[in-house]
C-alpha cells in the first residue's frame, strides 16, 4: 500500500488481484467453503482518500477514475452497502472512538469481477484510518477486523504482493515472486455474485495443490506455472454466466501461455509470454468487443 500525505488529508492505493489457483476443498459447517488459493496483486488500483470530517459522520463519495468503458462501468454504492463504510464503522466499533471522516473512493477496478476491488478497498480503509485516526492497532487486530469484513480482505492488508491463502481465504502465507507475469484481462459485460458461484461449487478432485503453484512460481518457471493454473469456481461460473464460457473458448484460440477465470468471476485472464503479447491480444480482444479489456502485471 502506498501512502501519500498532505495536511489533514491522506490517500492510499488499493490494488486488484488475480487468483492463479483456487481449489475448493469442501463445504464447512459455517456455510463457507474451505479453500486453497494463490493470489497475486496487480498494478490496477483504486484510490481511497480521507479528509477530516466536519462532524462525527462517516461519509463516502465514489468517483469513476477510469473504470473501463462498457457495462462494467458501474460505481459501487456509497452507503453501508460499501465495504469501505463497513470497514470504517467496524474500526470505530472496535476502538470506541467517535471520529468522523470524509472518504473519497476513486474506482478503477471493475465490480463483481473476481478482481478483489471491494475487499482491497476495505483493507485500504483499515490501514488508512488506523493512521488517520491514530488508532495504533496491531497487525493482528487489523487482521481480525479484516477477516470479519470478508474472506479476501486479510490478503490485501499485508504488504506481500502474492500469497497462498487457506481456510476460507483469511489464513495468509506470503510468497515472493521474482519474475514479472504479464496478463491480459477481460471483464465481460455481466458480472457474477460470489455467494451464488460458491453455492453451485463442488469440491475439486484435482491432484494439483497451491503448493505446486507456489513452487512453480518460486522457480520462475512459466511452463510449470501454466500447468498449475486451476479454478474450481470456473465450472459453476460458466454455467451461471455463459459469457465466461465464451471467453474461455476465445482465449483457448490464442497462443497464450495459459488462461483462467479469476476468483468467482466473471473476469477472465490470459497469462502471456511478454508484455508485448499482452498488449497485442488486448487490442485484438477490444476489437472483438469481448468486454472491458486491460493489460496488467503482478506487483514486485
Ligand atoms: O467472505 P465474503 O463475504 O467475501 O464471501 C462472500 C460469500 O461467498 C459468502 O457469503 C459465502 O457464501 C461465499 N464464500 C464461501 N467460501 C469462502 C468464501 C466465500 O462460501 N471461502
Amino acid at each position: 500500500m502506498l501512502f501519500r500525505h498532505e495536511i489533514a488529508d491522506v490517500a492510499v492505493n488499493a490494488p486488484a488481484k488475480l487468483n492463479l489457483f483456487l481449489k475448493v476443498l469442501g463445504k464447512r459447517s459455517d456455510g463457507y467453503h474451505e479453500l486453497e488459493t494463490l493470489m497475486v496483486s496487480v498494478d490496477l488500483y483504486d484510490t481511497l482518500r480521507a479528509r477530516r470530517g466536519q462532524s462525527e459522520a462517516i461519509s463516502l463519495a465514489c468517483f469513476d477514475a477510469g473504470l473501463p468503458a462498457g457495462n462494467g462501468r458501474v460505481l459501487p454504492p456509497a452507503d453501508a452497502g460499501n465495504l469501505v463504510v463497513r470497514a470504517a464503522a467496524a474500526l470505530r466499533k472496535y476502538t470506541g472512538v467517535r471520529f468522523g471522516v470524509e472518504l473519497e473512493l476513486y474506482k478503477r477496478i471493475p465490480l463483481a469481477a473476481g478482481l478483489g476491488g471491494g475487499s482491497s478497498d476495505a483493507a485500504a480503509t483499515l490501514l488508512l484510518l488506523n493512521r488517520f485516526w491514530n488508532l495504533d492497532l496491531s497487525r493482528a487486530e487489523l487482521h481480525q477486523l479484516a477477516a470479519g469484513l470478508g474472506s479476501d480482505v486479510p490478503f490485501f492488508l499485508g504488504s506481500a504482493s502474492a500469497a497462498l491463502c487457506r481456510g476460507r481465504g483469511e489464513i495468509i502465507e506470503p510468497l515472493t515472486i521474482r519474475q514479472r507475469l504479464h496478463f491480459v484481462v477481460v471483464r465481460p459485460a455481466t458480472g457474477l455474485a460470489t455467494a451464488e458461484v460458491f453455492r453451485h461449487a463442488r469440491p475439486s478432485n484435482t491432484g494439483l495443490t497451491g503448493e505446486h503453484m507456489a513452487a512453480a512460481l518460486r522457480r520462475g518457471r512459466l511452463d510449470q506455472t501454466v500447468i498449475c493454473l486451476h479454478n474450481t469456481l470456473q465450472e459453476p461460473a460458466e454455467r451461471l454466466n455463459p459469457e465466461v464460457a465464451g471467453l474461455r473458448a476465445h482465449f483457448a484460440r490464442q497462443s497464450l501461455a495459459g488462461h483462467l477465470m479469476s476468483g468467482s468471476g466473471s473476469s477472465y485472464f490470459g497469462l502471456c509470454r511478454s508484455r508485448k503479447q499482452a498488449l497485442h491480444l488486448a487490442a485484438r480482444f477490444k476489437a472483438a468487443r469481448l468486454g472491458d479489456v486491460f493489460v496488467t502485471s503482478n506487483r514486485p
